[in-house]
């Protein structure tokens, strides 16, 4: 039993929404501890800075909504990695945040085909490879907007419940053929996708910051730090789990402000 920090030294691992955020940090925390990484996202642009920060990496262009896109690119990356032994799903949009009774569900549909059916595809297509060989850890990406009720989100947040039951069933589905499946569900963190909510008006950080137990936001080294751990060996008896990382927003029950009760 290894009793040193773990490693990922050896293990090959492909990130969706790798161009940005929580995806393009998790990557470099990947890469630091030893893993070959490979990056997918549509934004061919912030593929390319990301892979210029890491040093030079793999990088797809994929949309992970389309079912071939998903199937050909996670092959494609497996081949020139040279295997796949961890598969992180951080693609994802944000809400268009509005109200039920205003919505069009032409962008409902969007959001839920980018967050729930692009994260069950990219799933799907790295079980393809890891279940024949008897081993691999998929992490995808859940949020506190899922299990807890937002007015304005009826697009994002049952999305997210969503990937919380996905990665239930399919950890049970592969958990006898080795495969680990499990989520980490982040409370708010600093990253580009927020940025644009906070600039838009329609997040208010300070009543975040009181609202949340730990007083800020996360940053997106907090939720990657959680993806490796998950991912790696260390949590070798751990799958089926989202892992809530939210500075305590969850366990929160109280009235109002954390600070002023
Ligand atoms: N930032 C937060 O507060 C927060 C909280 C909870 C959960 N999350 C989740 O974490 C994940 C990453 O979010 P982030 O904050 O890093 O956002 P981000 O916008 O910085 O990064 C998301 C990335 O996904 C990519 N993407 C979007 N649609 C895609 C598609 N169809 N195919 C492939 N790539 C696509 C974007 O181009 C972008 O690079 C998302 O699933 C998000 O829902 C974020």
């Amino acid at each position: 039993m290894a009793t040193t920090a773990f490693s990922l030294a050896g293990k090959k691992a492909l990130i969706t929404g790798g161009a940005s955020g929580i995806g393009a940090t998790t990557a470099g925390i990947l890469r630091d501890l030893g893993a070959a990484v490979a990056l997918t996202d549509v934004n061919t642009e912030g593929l390319a800075a990301q892979s210029e920060a890491l040093g030079g990496c793999l990088t797809f262009e994929c949309d992970v909504s389309d079912e071939a896109q998903a199937e050909a690119i996670v092959a494609a990356a497996a081949d020139a990695l040279g295997g796949l032994d961890i598969a992180v799903n951080s693609a994802g949009v944000v809400d268009e945040v509005k109200y039920a009774l205003e919505r069009e569900m032409e962008p409902w549909q969007r959001i839920m085909d980018v967050n729930l059916k692009g994260t069950f595809q990219m799933c799907r297509a790295a079980a393809r490879i890891m279940v024949p060989q008897g081993q691999g850890a998929i992490v995808n990406i859940a949020s506190v907007n899922g299990p807890g009720g937002w007015p304005r989100r009826t697009a994002y947040g049952p999305s997210k419940a969503a990937i919380v039951a996905l990665t239930k069933e399919l950890a049970c589905e592969w958990g006898p053929r080795g495969v680990r499946v499990n989520a980490v569900g982040p409370g708010y963190v600093a990253t580009p996708m927020i940025a644009g909510l906070i600039e838009d008006g329609k997040i208010d950080t300070e009543r975040l910051n009181n609202r949340t137990p730990l007083g800020r936001l996360a940053t997106p080294e907090e939720i990657g730090q959680s993806i490796a751990f998950l991912a790696s060996d260390w949590a070798s008896y751990i799958t089926g789990e989202t892992l809530f990382v939210d500075g305590g927003w969850m366990a929160y029950g109280g009235a109002g402000d954390v600070k002023t009760f």
